[in-house]
């Protein structure tokens, strides 16, 4: 058995190969890739040939494609960070908790992740890592929707050359096939936000305070280490000439797992009863859908209709919906327009840190885009490891649940205009106190909203004239947006 099959349990091998990257092709460039090579270097220790020649148990060879996203994997679970290799990608971004923290507490009360550095804490709440992928990059969105892509809240991970908000992460560009061109045309598809985010996390002391070198050095000596020769064609090299140049490739194989069909499975009840409908009646399939149940029907026919959420959560925004229920009927929905707006969440008095979190406006310093956030993806807004596990929702995790963050779509307007909030008798809440989710709900009242530029209460949001049925449809059809499937760590067999 070859090294490689001998350290992966293959059935959780879930490769994303676009149709034209059969293992053999993809071999094929990786020879390429090794004849690119001027020093012809190739690794002494590793037997690359016989690595690829060996067929894993699944009956797929190993390709650098596929090599690329293992990495990847294993380095986003791979518990790495100084001190005590505690804390990896997996800690704030756990798939059984929706790619969310996975620690409920922290998610009831202080929200920000804890960091791996003693004392040190976030200021903000992980978004789901899981159908990113598809950001775009600032440079591609349309005018009338500046700004939007890139990913983190404030997009500040941009993911293009040339950056279009001030304060733009590093980049991690072309260099990165230095010496490997052939290696370009298959994995250039995963720069981009997501990878530029990668390089993020490992340095920042509030996540995993390790050095890039520290990085480098701690893959070069990690059991899994082999897949870095396997996908780049040569061996890691930590030197203090090479570190970075490794430590981005190692960002790539981190993007390269998260646009995998592992992370975006699309297996949710709502995708399973789509396919269903598809497969049986084909292009003129509509909702209501056989495989929901008719409050789930319901909230979708809201979603896309009365309550108007598609607005914003659909990556094909339509702004007038004639028949919401031959709307959102796009398999690959992701639930967002990638853009961003300000939905008026309350200030979060118990997050740690900067309490504020101006969003967009704080980069490109224009007052009306203060307190505008990503919209983030609804996919897995409710997966949890058990019913009772509390979950924090929008970027400062005021809101706890998704009964309350509905209930507040429908009556945050609480204006003289807000006919809906008038009907439920709901008012401001005093503005001298601090105010939990919990405690405006029983005083039956809206705190104001922390940032009052470029509102969407009054305007999109806020008086929705929804009924408290229709409010639970629309939270039921949430529900549905939870992928069956859930990632497991890959598995060491020895
Ligand atoms: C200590 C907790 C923590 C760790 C560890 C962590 N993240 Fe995050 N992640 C966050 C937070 C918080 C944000 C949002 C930060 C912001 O928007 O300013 C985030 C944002 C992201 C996003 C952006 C999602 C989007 O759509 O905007 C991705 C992708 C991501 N993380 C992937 C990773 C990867 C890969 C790793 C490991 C290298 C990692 N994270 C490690 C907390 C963490
Ligand atoms: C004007 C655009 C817009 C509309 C309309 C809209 N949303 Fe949102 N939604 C957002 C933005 C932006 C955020 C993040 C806000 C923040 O964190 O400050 C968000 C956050 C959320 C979240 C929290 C997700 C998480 O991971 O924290 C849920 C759930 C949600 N919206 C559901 C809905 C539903 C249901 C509707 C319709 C009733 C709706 N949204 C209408 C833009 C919108």
């Amino acid at each position: 058995m070859s090294p490689i099959a001998g350290l992966l349990q293959c059935d959780s091998v879930e490769p994303n190969l676009e149709p034209n990257l059969a293992a053999g092709a993809a071999q094929a460039v990786l020879a390429d890739a090794a004849t690119d090579d001027p020093e012809g270097d190739e690794p002494e220790d590793l037997p690359l040939e016989l690595l690829f020649d060996e067929e894993v148990p699944t009956g797929r060879s190993y390709g650098p494609l596929e090599s690329l996203q293992q990495l990847g994997k294993f380095v986003f679970f791979d518990e790495l960070s100084v001190p005590n290799d505690k804390q990896g990608c997996v800690s704030c971004h756990d798939p059984a908790a929706g790619w969310t923290l996975k620690d409920a507490k922290v998610n009831q009360l202080q929200v920000a992740a804890p960091g791996a550095a003693l004392g040190a804490v976030g200021s903000i709440k992980p978004p789901s890592n899981a159908y990113a992928r598809n950001m775009p990059l600032q440079l591609e969105c349309p005018p009338f929707l500046l700004p939007c892509g890139g990913v983190f809240w404030d997009g500040r991970a941009e993911g293009s050359d040339a950056p279009r908000v001030a304060g733009a992460t590093a980049h991690v560009g072309v260099e990165v096939f230095k010496g490997k061109a052939s290696l370009q045309d298959l994995f250039a598809q995963f720069l981009g936000p997501v990878a530029d985010q990668a390089l993020q996390p490992f340095p920042n002391p509030v996540e995993q305070n390790i050095s890039e070198q520290q990085v480098c050095q701690h893959v070069a000596a990690a059991p899994y280490y082999s897949l870095y020769t396997l996908a780049w064609g040569e061996k890691i090299d930590c030197s203090a000439a090479g570190f970075m140049l490794s430590f981005k490739r190692i960002a790539v194989a981190l993007a390269a797992w998260q646009a995998s069909g592992e992370v975006n499975s699309f297996s949710s009840k709502r995708d399973l009863a789509l396919a269903a409908d598809i497969g049986a009646e084909g292009a003129g399939v509509a909702f209501p859908l056989n495989g929901l149940t008719a409050k789930e029907n319901l909230g979708h026919e809201l979603f896309y209709g009365k309550a108007g959420c598609a607005l914003c959560h659909s990556n094909t925004p339509v702004f007038v919906i004639e028949d919401p229920n031959k709307a959102g009927l796009d398999p690959g929905e992701l639930y967002t327009d990638a853009a961003y707006h300000n939905i008026g969440v309350p200030r979060n008095p118990a997050i740690p840190g900067p309490l504020g979190s101006p969003g967009i406006g704080a980069r490109s310093g224009l007052p009306n885009q203060l307190g505008m956030h990503k919209t983030p993806t609804l996919r897995n807004v409710d997966k949890r490891p058990t019913t009772s596990f509390v979950k924090a929702y929008t970027h400062n995790g005021w809101f706890k649940s998704l009964e309350s963050l509905v209930h507040f779509y429908n009556t945050s307007d609480v204006s003289s205009n807000g006919a809906t909030a008038a009907k439920f008798g709901i008012t401001r809440c005093d503005p001298k106190k601090d105010w939990t989710e919990a405690a405006a709900r029983a005083a039956n009242c809206w705190p104001a909203p922390e940032e009052t530029g470029t509102l969407a209460i009054g305007f999109l949001i806020g008086d929705l004239d929804l009924t408290v049925a229709e409010e639970a449809a629309i939270v039921a059809y949430l529900k549905t947006l939870t992928d069956t499937k859930t990632v497991k760590p890959p598995q060491l067999l020895q």
